[in-house]
């Protein structure tokens, strides 16, 4: 089998953009094309200050400025990359269907459809499909059926290869991946040769141990397990927060003991405000379609409480602001610190920040929001929509600022939504000094140090440990003396 020379990604977004980085770097005789429907967003991987591309990820600028227009090309030509490559990543979107059936569950796999439509419109030669979007399983035969049954005759393999990279560390979890999954026809030696030549590409950085083959199938549900697993981890300690918040223990004393435990480990064992991102919610959703479509309805129902106990833990943090605030929020200005779904990313998809945000308007609150990353045009549209109000409603209720000095100032509330380092280094004496009394803070994420907002003055409520304010650990202290 030759060894591949060029390839083309369709779809230039948070996966597609940094993998075809990272491929790029480490296959210098790679010619790689990432192409888009979305010119603006061509145009912004194309800026000529790297710190502009469209998508914030630590350590992608510095890869960008090496590689691009090296042997990475971002284009809008769509059908001319096609025509050119050998080997074609698949990296579009594929949200929760918002109509038909299906509604709100199974993935839209529109987007997917008109590629593989154009994909075989446009090839003139064999080419090597690889799936890089979330897909529910046995996607990879829909685009068998549409590239060979539409196509002009040429020959196409399928693979499987799931992303597992998380935002924020994308180039760590591309340069040192715990490993490749890579799924294909085994059975046929054409399927085993375009195998070989995506794992001949991984190669180059990636330790062989590290590279999986499995049939097409395996590879696809292995992607919505382990982000399920995840998700699912992070839902099991958030129903353990609620506990401690009643009985008095301290959910990360918990999650220490727990995670020493070898066989359970310590990762993603943090109790949060609730799982966002693109990912975890609407793999379980397609998990749980699935598992419905085959009338597996205990499996279903299994896998949907992840998700139920995420929209509670995410009302809960929201609806304790309305009770610790005297039940009402109405007329007071509360600020929210971070709007992305993590850290270091400037993606707010499913973020916890917009359902707490819709929840304290609904309660006629007056909100700011400071996010180092996330652009105010996105805040306003991620709250558009939900649908719940109109667009200049949105915009009279919930305000955008710059400097976090001034989104906190005359403030009722702080809830803390994303874990940004930079939270923790702010000087929280300003902070309360400029806020009205008392000053409730509400770390959502656990961020900050407790006794030390006490001992500012805040009234303090973390995620999973009792309600404190100074006054209370004064009397405590003097008990336990
Ligand atoms: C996830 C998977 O980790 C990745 O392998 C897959 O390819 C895509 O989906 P991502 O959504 O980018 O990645 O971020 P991740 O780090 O998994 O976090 C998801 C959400 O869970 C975030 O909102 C995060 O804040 C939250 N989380 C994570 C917690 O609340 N607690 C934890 O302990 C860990
Ligand atoms: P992900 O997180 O999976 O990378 P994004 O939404 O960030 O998802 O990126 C997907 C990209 O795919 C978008 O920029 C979108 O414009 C692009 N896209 C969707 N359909 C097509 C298509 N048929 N041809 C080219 N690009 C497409």
């Amino acid at each position: 089998m030759k060894k591949i020379k060029s390839i083309c990604c369709i779809g230039a977004g948070y996966v597609g953009g940094p993998t075809m980085a990272v491929i790029a770097q480490k296959c210098p005789e790679i010619t790689v094309t990432v192409v888009d429907i979305n010119d603006k967003r061509i145009a912004a991987w194309n800026e000529k200050n790297v710190e502009n591309i469209p998508i914030y990820e630590p350590g992608l600028p510095e890869i960008i400025k090496e590689v691009r227009n090296r042997n990475l090309f971002f284009s809008t030509s769509v059908n001319e990359a096609i025509q050119r490559a050998e080997m074609i990543f698949i990296s579009v979107n594929t949200p929760t269907k918002t109509y038909g059936l299906g509604k709100g569950m199974a993935a839209d796999l529109k987007w997917i459809e008109l590629c593989a439509r154009q994909i075989a419109s446009v090839a003139n030669t064999d080419k090597i499909i690889v799936e890089k979007s979330t897909l529910p399983v046995r996607t990879a035969a829909t685009l068998k059926s549409i590239l060979t049954t539409t196509g002009n005759g040429v020959k196409f393999q399928i693979l499987s290869n799931p992303e597992f990279l998380a935002e924020g560390t994308a180039i760590r979890d591309l340069l040192c991946p715990d490993r490749v999954l890579i799924g294909g026809d085994q059975e046929d030696r054409e399927g085993r040769e375009a195998i070989q030549a995506l794992v001949d590409i991984y190669r180059e950085w990636v330790p062989e141990t590290r590279i999986l083959t499995t049939n097409v199938w395996s590879s696809e549900l292995s992607k919505l397990t382990a982000n399920a697993f995840l998700a699912q981890r992070v839902s099991s300690i958030n129903a353990i927060s609620e506990l401690c918040e009643k009985t008095g223990a301290n959910v990360g004393e918990v999650a220490n003991a727990l995670g020493m435990d070898s066989r359970i480990g310590s990762k993603f064992l943090n109790s949060s405000v609730g799982f966002g991102g693109s990912c975890f919610q609407k793999d379980i959703l397609n998990l749980v379609y699935i598992a419905k479509s085959y009338g597996l309805h205990e499996v279903a129902h299994y896998w949907e409480q992840v998700i139920v106990m995420n929209d509670h833990q995410k009302r809960r943090f929201a609806a304790n602001i309305t009770r610790s605030l005297y039940n009402t929020v109405a007329g007071k200005k509360i600020t929210l610190l971070g709007w992305a779904f993590k850290k270091d990313t400037n993606d707010t998809r499913e973020s916890a920040a917009i359902s707490v945000a819709d929840y304290l308007i609904n309660e006629q609150a007056d909100i700011a929001v400071y996010d180092p990353r996330v652009e105010t045009e996105k805040i306003y549209s991620d709250l558009d929509s939900l649908e719940t109000r109109t667009d200049l409603e949105n915009r009279t209720k919930l305000k955008v600022f710059s400097d976090p000095y001034e989104a906190c100032k005359d403030a009722h509330a702080i809830a803390i939504l994303t874990e940004w380092d930079e939270f923790k280094s702010y000087d929280w004496a300003r902070i309360y000094n400029c806020m009205i009394k008392p000053a409730f803070l509400f770390d959502g994420r656990n961020l900050l140090d407790t006794q030390k907002m006490l001992n500012l003055g805040f009234v303090f409520r973390s995620i999973g440990a009792e309600p404190r304010s100074a006054k209370v650990v004064k009397i405590r202290t003097a008990k336990v003396g």
